[in-house]
């Protein structure tokens, strides 16, 4: 760091105030996390400057017999933290949980055939496929008729649904929670080649015997997305989907704390087909540096130490959750059973765009997202989601999360004048009002209290 601080003033200007924000915030996106020295080391060395294209063994350049041994590594402790059985294998060079997605249906399925996944304003995501429908009361429309299966808007948001005919059930509108009878159903109507799940909202344990068990019923394949709970099935927190569905993927850098990137597990048989998909399918060069980040945070999630943080950041998202409830806020399926909950703020003075930007004044970071039979757009959705990944890194407990549930509740009783304003004017009372600054000042002493290592 010193070197840069030479070297060029402004990079190292940005990145100190960014580690400042991080440390001195209280970041609550599920998604995100603080990885350790050890990790941030790996992912910043000379790695990044090899190119290796290929596998190991068998690469297009010479002088890899480092990187060679660098992603055995990073395989076998994948084997050991996922509890691999010998009939499956590991990718782990797909740049991100998009490209690992991707890649599996490269291998797997040909343009134009049908995939099933979740539906993603229920909390699916988008590389599973999406075509949003712009005309709001067409919108409202389906949300009416209560169909637990959407085929599809006009516009074709990204890749897959462009590539790709993307089918998605819907969760119960009672429960919020999946409902495999419907499931079934959609997929004997549908008969899809692909059935995913897994996705970036959904606060729930899925049924992975059940989703296999439809799969097999209609020939398709059944591939888990674990990208969010993949650190809490390492830790033993979470039901794992190894063995059971065709395919796994997961990213690196969310409850797995491993730097940024991805992995894919998958049957034998079809691992041949995975790699020949990442490349020459989709990437280049593996980057060697997150692989290298991956191997280390994978050595340190094999760890027992990992297990009790994995435990408490369901913990923790479990009391953060019944602190909300008595606060007086409702969430979606009324709890969770993982690390992320969604607060449906459909009935409170303000809605989740801003309500997420009060609370970042506030000094607590969290995204907006959209909820189950939630008609509003994406940009401007009726929920608010949270997690604790960050903060039980930090060390944070139950106690702490009863105060953050307060400080919440504070900060919207404080918005509530502010309701009928404009994101901008709402903005700027936000900034200017003393009792968020107040918040945000017991934020900063909180997390004084526990720094990021
Ligand atoms: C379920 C799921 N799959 C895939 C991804 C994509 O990962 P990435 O952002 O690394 O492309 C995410 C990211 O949030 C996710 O939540």
């Amino acid at each position: 760091m010193n070197n840069l601080q030479k070297t060029d003033k402004q990079v190292f200007r940005i990145i100190t105030n960014e580690e400042a924000r991080q440390q001195e915030t209280l970041s609550m996106i599920p998604s995100e996390n603080w990885f350790s020295s050890s990790v941030r080391e790996a992912v910043g060395s000379v790695m990044s400057h090899k190119y290796a294209e290929g596998n190991i063994g068998s690469r297009y350049y010479e002088g890899n017999q480092y990187i060679d041994e660098l992603e055995q590594l990073a395989i076998d402790r994948a084997k050991k933290a996922f509890n691999l059985p010998k009939t499956w294998d590991v990718n782990v060079q797909a740049l991100s949980g998009s490209s690992a997605n991707l890649a599996v249906y490269l291998a797997l399925l040909q343009p134009g055939d049908t995939m099933l996944a979740m539906y993603l304003p229920d909390g699916g995501h988008l590389s599973h496929g999406w075509s949003f429908e712009p005309d709001a009361k067409k919108r409202e429309k389906d949300v009416k008729s209560g169909l637990l299966v959407y085929t599809g808007g006009s516009r074709k948001v990204n890749i897959t649904s462009i590539l790709y005919n993307p089918v998605q059930y819907k969760t119960d509108p009672k429960t919020s929670q999946f409902d495999y009878k419907e499931i079934e159903k959609i997929a004997l109507k549908y008969k899809p080649k692909l059935i995913i799940t897994g996705g970036t909202a959904y606060p729930r344990i899925i049924n992975y015997r059940k989703m296999k068990a439809i799969a097999k019923k209609v020939g398709a394949f059944y591939m888990a997305d674990i990208a969010h709970e993949a650190g809490l099935v390492a830790g033993g927190a979470f039901p794992s989907p190894v063995g059971i569905a065709d395919v796994v993927t997961m990213t690196t850098h969310k409850t797995l704390r491993s730097g940024r990137g991805a992995i894919i597990l998958a049957k034998k048989e079809l691992i041949e087909k995975i790699n020949r998909a990442i490349l020459p399918g989709l990437q280049g060069g593996p980057h060697n540096h997150n692989i290298a980040g991956i191997a280390v945070g994978l050595g340190e999630a094999i760890k027992p130490t990992f297990k009790k943080y994995a435990k408490q950041v369901v913990l923790n998202a479990q009391a953060l959750g019944k602190a909300l409830q008595a606060q007086d806020f409702k969430l979606v399926t009324d709890g969770t059973d993982k690390h992320l909950l969604l607060i449906d703020l459909s009935h409170e003075p303000l809605l989740g765009r801003p309500f997420a930007r009060v609370l970042a004044l506030a000094g607590i970071t969290a995204n907006y997202s959209t909820m189950p039979w939630d008609s509003r757009p994406p940009r401007n959705p009726s929920a608010l989601r949270l997690g604790t990944p960050v903060l039980t890194t930090r060390g944070m407990k139950e106690k702490e999360m009863v105060k953050i549930a307060e400080w919440i509740r504070e900060a919207m009783r404080t918005a509530e004048p502010w309701k009928e304003l404009s994101f901008e004017q709402l903005e700027k009372e936000a900034t200017k009002s003393k009792d968020i600054k107040q918040i945000a000042k017991e934020v900063k002493e909180l997390c004084k209290t526990f720094p990021l290592a």
